[in-house]
């Protein structure tokens, strides 16, 4: 009798069970089928393809520069370089010397965006865990620290951006044909007359912006001779351990920060187990009523085109360095002077978005929650951005709570590549500490 009822009881079990594994199997092919539509509703091309990053070794497939080609063995200087706190030779102070690096405000367990709301490089000390320590150096004015009026943006899948800066002021190509006569002016040097891309072109400017250099005395010193001599074979001998030279493989380096290993990357390769329901629900929202794919469309979910949405700047939080008139609040109006183009930002990526603690160029969101309540509202929260130059593509969504939830969750996981730390160094040539080497960082961090 026993045995009947327990035989009929698993008997049960497993016909119910079945059948529950059929329904979310069904569920999720609807799913699969409903996300397919709408990426390719929402892709450029047509294809889901498009939305497919390449692997970090897939030169090629990399877009670049072809004056600075991808080579592993740039790549893997470059990697070094990103954190060396050893090229923070021009300190404006001595206390500064050697006390930062490119991941100070670039901060990988961030998303490579700083862990506070301002980064600070030559003239901040501290650290934290992700940077969320970083304070001023009490022997610094503030009119000598290395802080930006805006919050720097995250460095993943900047392959795709083809003109950097909120304001897309770098780079002579692209967007900017046409500003030729703007590259004089005195906040802005003639850098674009380069024939190299934006990114190349910016980390030249950026080595020098951010006080770091590279000799040939440093590099044998550090212990980089070897490195730049497999890197730069074809640059003689009298000019390869350069600055310049750094900030080419500092740029062939970041141009494989790509975040490839995020769920819904194994979605889009037919890894169909890789996005939960609820993930592929928030996708389905993101590519479709939600609209966020109007503007974050490009593979790195970024896009080149400017946006006012209206959020606040990073004097209103109090940031070092910057007030009401920075030409930074401006976007791409600060550059370019059209009327048209004022508090008009460029619209970034999107991939492990949730990893920092602030959001949008002046930092005025602390949580990705807060982010999606603003873009649902739809309602600007600046008082100087004029109601004409708001988008028209920023407007409420009116999405239910549970459609906010599936949302975040997508944005959260199914966006977040969760293996960042491969592109860390485990040490950086000159065993300094790094990202930062000032005597708090270190103590922080447990360098010895
Ligand atoms: C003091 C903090 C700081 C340091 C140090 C720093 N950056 Fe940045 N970075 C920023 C800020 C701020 C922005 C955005 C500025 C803007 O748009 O007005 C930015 C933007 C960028 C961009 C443009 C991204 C885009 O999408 O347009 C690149 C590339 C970049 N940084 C690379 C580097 C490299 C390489 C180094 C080391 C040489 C470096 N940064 C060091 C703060 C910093
Ligand atoms: C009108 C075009 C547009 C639409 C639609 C849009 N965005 Fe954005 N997004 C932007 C721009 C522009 C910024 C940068 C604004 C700034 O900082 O001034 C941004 C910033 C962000 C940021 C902050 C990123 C960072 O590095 O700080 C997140 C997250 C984001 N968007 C997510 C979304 C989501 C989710 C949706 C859909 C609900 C969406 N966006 C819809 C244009 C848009």
């Amino acid at each position: 009798m026993n045995v009947l009822r327990t035989l009929l009881s698993v008997i049960t079990v497993s016909v119910v069970l079945s059948s529950c594994n059929y329904d979310v199997l069904h569920e999720a092919d609807a799913l699969d089928v409903d996300l397919k539509e709408r990426l390719q509703k929402a892709s450029p091309t047509g294809e889901l393809s498009h939305f497919i990053l390449p692997a970090s070794t897939d030169y090629d497939n990399i877009p670049h520069d072809p004056k600075n080609p991808l080579t592993p063995e740039k790549i893997a200087l470059g990697k070094y370089l990103f954190y060396e706190t050893g090229m923070a030779q021009v300190a404006a102070r001595q206390s500064g010397m050697e006390t930062y690096s490119c991941a100070t405000c670039h901060v990988p367990s961030a998303g490579f965006k700083p862990g506070a709301f301002q980064g600070i490089a030559d003239g901040g000390v501290g650290f934290g865990t992700q940077g969320e320590l970083r304070q001023m150096n009490p022997e610094y004015e503030e009119s000598e620290i290395d802080a930006q009026g805006a919050r720097p943006l995250s460095l993943l899948g900047v392959a795709y951006v083809t003109n950097t800066f909120w304001n897309g002021q770098f780079g002579g190509g692209d967007l900017n044909e046409g500003t030729e006569d703007l590259w004089n002016d005195e906040d802005f040097t003639s850098i674009n007359e380069l024939d190299l891309m934006a990114i190349e072109v910016q980390n030249i400017e950026g080595m020098g912006l951010h006080r770091m250099e590279m000799t040939p005395e440093l590099a044998t010193e550090m212990g980089y001779r070897v490195l730049f001599d497999l890197a730069f074979r074809d640059s003689p001998v009298s000019d390869r351990y350069t600055t310049l030279n750094a900030s080419f493989a500092l740029s062939a380096y970041i141009r494989t920060l790509l975040p490839n290993k995020a769920p819904f990357q194994d979605w889009l390769e037919g890894d169909y187990n890789a996005l939960s329901n609820q993930e592929k629900r928030g996708a389905i929202l993101m590519f479709g009523k939600a609209r966020c794919y109007t503007c974050h469309y490009s593979p790195a979910l970024n896009s080149m085109e400017f946006h006012a949405i209206g959020v606040n700047d990073l004097y209103q939080r109090g940031g070092l360095n910057t007030w009401e008139y920075d030409r930074r609040n401006f976007g791409r109006g600060g550059f370019t002077k059209d009327p048209d183009d004022m508090f008009e930002f460029k619209v970034p990526q999107l991939y492990n978005v949730g990893d920092g603690a602030f959001y949008f160029h002046g930092s005025s969101k602390e949580t990705i929650e807060e982010v999606v309540d603003y873009f649902n509202e739809g309602i600007p929260e600046n008082p100087n951005v004029p109601g004409t130059q708001i988008s028209a593509k920023f407007r409420p969504l009116n999405l239910t709570k549970e459609e906010i939830a599936d949302l975040l969750k997508f944005l959260k996981n199914g966006l977040r590549d969760p293996y960042l730390d491969r592109y860390v160094p485990p040490y950086v040539q000159s065993g300094n500490c790094f990202p930062n080497n000032d005597a708090l960082s270190a103590e922080q961090m447990g360098c010895e």
